[in-house]
């Protein structure tokens, strides 16, 4: 497997890898002379091969995403990077734009030159300070080289390549309201219909791609789609999947392993050494702070996007929170809440009042001030968010509060009847 696909726990380089490394020891910049030598339909054929899905929570597939472009356009295309990476527990497209951003930017120039795009942003969450500078000193370097701007490689293909901040809002992620962001209107998620593909930045046909899945692209071109579908282990999801792991875990980072290859319990304990303190595990949140909470008896499942679905929860950013047993999880539940209210940008009332009477109840049944209807209060609350917004924020804030109480129904409870945290 080239260097970028090795199952590797990342050591800490001062600096960013510039060019000339990326070209002489990483392929770089192959990739990008292969696929403008092919048609778009060829690219878009080996993303479909490859069934890349979407990293940025979703999964959608890549080349199926791609192929909604329409081929004739009256407005400019636009291929997006999502980089804004703000769920809680997240921090993997962090490292890719920390230590190999021409990865990125080499990816984006492919999807570009696929879709028939000739502009790109990569929209980065405003705390990313430090990967946005090494981006755009990526970006410099890329320009000197003839590899953005005009007539890139001499083939005709043209690209150019902006980074825009983001200001710290989690809803930005959402990528109708970065789209919105990005033309400096307020951060708010669209009506869908019309996705972006048909109407997107500046009402141009429009692709959002993470960035680890725009990161993925050079590989799958170099390498084929039907290479990339085979290094996952389940039908429909190809390639490798990068996994940020955190909480009580003994090693706690960004690991790579092959798609569906592993269990919760082997990454928990295998990959990450296992619970802090060698305590016992109280639960797993496995795709950021918005998927659905795993007990410790649920962690035999194949850790990917099929078999997590199946079991009522989501793979999400693939961002696994580890809990021990003496951890509160209403304290934790409580905390994330927290987030999503403060998140809520406002739009849709279920979202923006039920995530705050969520916060409110949860915080007093803490506090040792709940009431026994409180859960059944909770759950109603939770339904009437789940599926009712503009957005899927929503969701992410009401699929948790539903999962903790229907499995930690005894905790919540003990802290009823006790007016107080048991572990207090
Ligand atoms: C509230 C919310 C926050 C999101 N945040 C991110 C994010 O930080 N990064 C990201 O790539 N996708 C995020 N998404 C998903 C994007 O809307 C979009 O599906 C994704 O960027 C598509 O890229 P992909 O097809 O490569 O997965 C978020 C979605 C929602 C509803």
């Amino acid at each position: 497997m080239p260097e970028s696909t090795q199952m590797f726990k990342p050591h800490f380089h001062e600096e960013a890898r510039p060019l000339a490394y990326y070209q002489a020891k990483m392929n770089g910049y192959t990739a990008l002379k292969k696929a403008l030598g092919m048609t778009p339909d060829a690219i878009i054929d080996e993303m479909k091969k490859s069934n890349m899905r979407g990293r940025g929570g979703a999964g959608f597939p890549t080349g199926v995403k791609w192929g909604f472009i329409p081929k004739q356009s009256a407005k400019p295309k636009y291929l997006v990077c999502n980089a804004d990476e703000s769920e809680p527990g997240t921090f993997k497209d962090r490292d890719i734009m920390r230590y190999t951003p021409h990865l990125l930017i080499e990816g984006m120039l492919i999807g570009a030159h696929a879709i028939g795009s000739s502009t790109g942003y990569i929209y980065i969450r405003g705390e990313y300070t430090r990967e946005a500078k090494l981006l755009n000193q990526a970006i410099d370097e890329a320009y000197a080289a003839g590899l953005l701007g005009k007539n890139i490689l001499g083939t005709g293909f043209n690209f150019d390549l902006t980074v825009h901040r983001g200001a710290g809002a989690y809803i930005c992620g959402e990528e109708t309201a970065l789209l919105n962001s990005l033309e400096g209107k307020r951060g708010e998620p669209r009506v869908k219909p019309p996705f972006p593909a048909q109407s997107g930045a500046y009402a141009g046909p429009t692709i959002v791609n993470n960035v680890e899945t725009l990161a993925a692209v050079p590989m799958i071109i170099n390498n084929g789609g039907e290479w990339f579908a085979k290094l996952g282990k389940l039908e429909k999801s190809g390639g490798t999947r990068l996994l940020s792991v955190s909480g009580h875990v003994k090693n706690p980072g960004v690991y790579e392993i092959p798609a569906g290859s592993m269990t919760i319990r082997e990454i928990v304990y295998n990959l990450c050494g296992g619970v802090l303190g060698d305590k016992k595990l109280k639960a797993v949140i496995p795709g950021g702070s918005s998927a659905p909470v795993l007990t410790a008896d649920e962690i035999d499942v194949i850790y990917d996007i099929e078999p997590l679905m199946k079991i009522g929860s989501m793979m999400g950013s693939a961002a696994l929170m580890v809990v021990s047993e003496d951890y509160c999880v209403v304290k934790l539940i409580k905390r994330i809440t927290k987030f999503y209210e403060h998140e809520s940008c406002g739009q849709c009332t279920p979202c923006r009042e039920g995530c705050k009477w969520m916060e409110d109840i949860l915080h007093r049944i803490e506090d040792g001030h709940g009431r026994e209807q409180d859960l059944s209060l909770l759950l109603d609350i939770a339904d009437n968010i789940n599926g009712k917004t503009l957005c899927a924020l929503g969701d992410a804030a009401a699929g948790p509060v539903t999962s903790f109480v229907k499995k930690f129904r005894a905790d919540f409870e003990a802290h009823i009847r006790g007016g107080k945290c048991p572990n207090a």
